[in-house]
Order: structure tokens, then sequence, then C-alpha cells
């Protein structure tokens, strides 16, 4: 029986948060690779929030994937054919396939990957897109100093993680803030942050508060909302506040309520002289040859450690992405398509 390539398409713009009938499983023949080309076929699949905005059509920072087409996803194939002579067959690359199991390839984008340096699923977190984020985010705007407090929300996911390790690395005091006492505890016990709140508790203001004595430094932003409103009041002058995400808000329907007002953060930006700078990471490519130096050292001294989430099979894509919207996820998350 001739193998048989599934892909998930946009079916349709999400209204609110995305539901399973904004996708669609379909089935193709394999491609055959051309003349250059060869074939990929993916290992794994990484889901990340920004994807929430490629399936809108509001301005954006990137063009939206359109409706009938494949979604967008960094990946970790296997070349399993080639007529390319810079790959052969069995090598694992760090592609951009989608949510796809099969796709054709001229080689262009594409980095070849040793799984005897790292497990090749690093590629799309603490070792990809998500660790180079928090390393570029946080040492080229967040800017730790010893001694001083660093302030992460979503710290128990990817970005985040990587984000509290690091400033502990730099000498600063690094506050988590995360969903549930599970997470809590991790980013506290195995990531070894000072402090680890729940931004789910009903006291979470008073509590961050207490955990952050002499306010806050740095304040690395994943979230917004009321992650925000209890952050805000604590910041120290001259804090640095790299705008990495907002992901309260990828879903809302309206413009959230937020305690304060434009004027009185205004007023908090010149009085404390705060430095709120939003990001992409791709701003910011000049560094990754130091996050390929750093990172991987740090991991091998055990003073980055990371966690993934893994959903099996691509039919189970939606269902995981939908829940790492809501926290569901815990730790990186990825699809395994194949081993
Ligand atoms: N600027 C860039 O270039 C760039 C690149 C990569 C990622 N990002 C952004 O970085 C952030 C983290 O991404 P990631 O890949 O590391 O994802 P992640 O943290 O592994 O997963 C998302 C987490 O967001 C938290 N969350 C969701 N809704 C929330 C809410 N209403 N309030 C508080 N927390 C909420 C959940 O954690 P809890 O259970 O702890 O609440 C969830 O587990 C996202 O905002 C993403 O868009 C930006």
């Amino acid at each position: 029986m001739p193998e048989t390539a599934r892909r998930i398409v946009l079916a349709s713009r999400p209204v609110g948060e995305p539901k399973p009938s904004d996708f669609r499983l379909e089935e193709f023949a394999v491609p055959q690779p051309g003349p250059g080309q060869m074939l990929l076929r993916t290992k794994w699949l990484s889901l990340d929030p920004y994807m929430r905005g490629r399936m809108s059509d509001a301005p954006s920072y990137a063009k939206p994937v359109g409706i009938d087409e494949v979604m967008e996803a960094g990946t970790v194939s296997e070349v399993v054919e080639s007529n390319n002579p810079k790959y052969q067959k069995g090598d694992i690359v760090l592609s951009r396939a989608g949510w796809q199991t099969h796709m054709l390839s001229d080689g262009s984008g594409l980095r070849k990957l040793d799984p005897n340096v790292a497990p090749v699923s690093t590629a799309l977190g603490v070792l990809g897109m998500p660790g180079m984020t928090a390393y570029a985010g946080l040492l080229e705007i967040g800017k730790p100093q010893p001694g001083e407090t660093v302030v992460v929300s979503a710290a128990s996911g990817a970005v985040g993680s990587v984000v509290g390790q690091i400033a502990r690395i730099k000498g600063a005091r690094a506050v988590g803030i995360a969903g549930g006492p599970d997470k809590c505890r991790y980013v506290k016990e195995e990531l070894g942050f000072d402090e680890c709140i729940d931004h789910r508790a009903p006291d979470f203001p008073d509590k961050l508060k207490t955990a952050c004595p002499k306010g806050i430094d740095a304040y690395f932003e994943n979230v917004s909302g009321a992650v925000w409103d209890a952050v805000f009041p604590l910041l120290n002058t001259f804090a640095r506040i790299p705008v990495c995400g907002l992901i309260a808000q990828y879903s809302a329907t309206e413009a959230p309520e937020m305690k304060f007002r434009t004027s009185q953060i205004f007023r908090a930006v010149l009085t404390k002289r705060l430095t709120i700078r939003g990001f992409i990471v791709t701003d910011f490519a000049a560094k990754h040859a130091d996050f390929q130096r750093d990172v991987p050292q740090w991991i091998k001294e055990g003073k980055i450690k990371y966690r993934e989430d893994i959903a099996d099979g691509l039919e189970n894509a939606p269902a995981a992405f939908m829940g790492m919207l809501k926290g569901k996820n815990f730790g990186k998350q990825l699809v395994r398509i194949a081993e």
C-alpha cells in the first residue's frame, strides 16, 4: 500500500477561542521530488501561540494563513528521498513544513540537525525559536543585573522557563508567574526560580507583591490582562519591560478590561523612566550565534532545564493547540508525528 500523506488546513477563521471545526484534516498523495528537490517526512511539529495570530486576518507583523491552506509551523523532518546533492536520505533537518506529514523542499531555509548533539525535538524549543526569544528578549531589552528582581509570566512554558533561568545565571532574583500549584512547584523546585506565584489564586496581586519586596526591575511580558495589572504597580524606576507576547488577548473578541488606563501607564513611563519595548525574535537575528554558544553550554552545565509536553499524532494537533492557549500544556508543546 502506498503511504498516504496528511495535512491540517485552516477551515475557518476563529471568532474567539479556536474550535475543532476551524481545522480540517485532509489526506493527499505523497508528493514525488523533482530535480534538486527532496521529500521530507515530519517527525516533530511545534505548536506555538503565534499560530493563533496566523489564523486571523487582522493586520499583524506576518501574513495570515489562508483559508484551506496548511497551518504554518516549525517542524523537525527526516529526508526520505533526495535529489539534492546537499542532503542525504536519513538527514534530519529543521524545517517549516507546517501541520502536515510530508513536504517537498529544494533545501532553502533548512538547517541540518545532529541527533548526537541534542535530542532533535529541542530545535523547536529550548534550542530553537522559543529559547532564542527568551535569550534575546531578556538580555537585549530586560538587561538583568545582579541582585535585581526579574519577573516573567507563563513561567513554566517554552519561553518563560528559559527567561527565569537566564535571569538567575545573570545573578538576578527570578520570580515566575504560572497557572496552578503544579506548574508553580515545578518552576521553583525544578527550574530553581526564587519564587513562583499562581495567577489563578484569588490573592494573586498581594502574593506577587510579597514575592517582590524590592519591587520589579525587569518584567518579561508573555501574557497581559490581569497579570499585567498585578505587575504594573510594582515596577521600579528604570524598569525594563520586554513585551514578548499577550496570550491572554489572542482570542479576545473585544478590548479586554484592564485596570490601568493609558494615562496612568504613560505617567509611570515618564516618572519611573520605564522602557517598554515590543519585539519579534527575528529582530535579534544578529544574536543567534551568541545564543547557540551560550544555551547549549548552560544546558550541559545543568543551569538550564527544560520540559516538553508531547501530543501524539497529527490528528491531535488541534486539541493540543487549543489546550495550549488555555494553559493545558506543561512545557514546550510538541506533536510527535513519526518516530
Ligand atoms: N515575540 C516573539 O517573537 C515571540 C516568540 C515566541 C513566543 N512569543 C510569545 O511568548 C509567550 C509564551 O509562548 P510559549 O511558546 O512559551 O508558550 P507557553 O508558555 O509554553 O504556553 C502558553 C502559556 O500561556 C499561559 N496563558 C495562556 N492564557 C493565559 C492567561 N489568560 N493568563 C495567564 N497566562 C496564560 C499558559 O500558562 P499558565 O498555565 O502558566 O497560565 C500557557 O501554558 C506567548 O505570548 C507567545 O506569543 C513571542
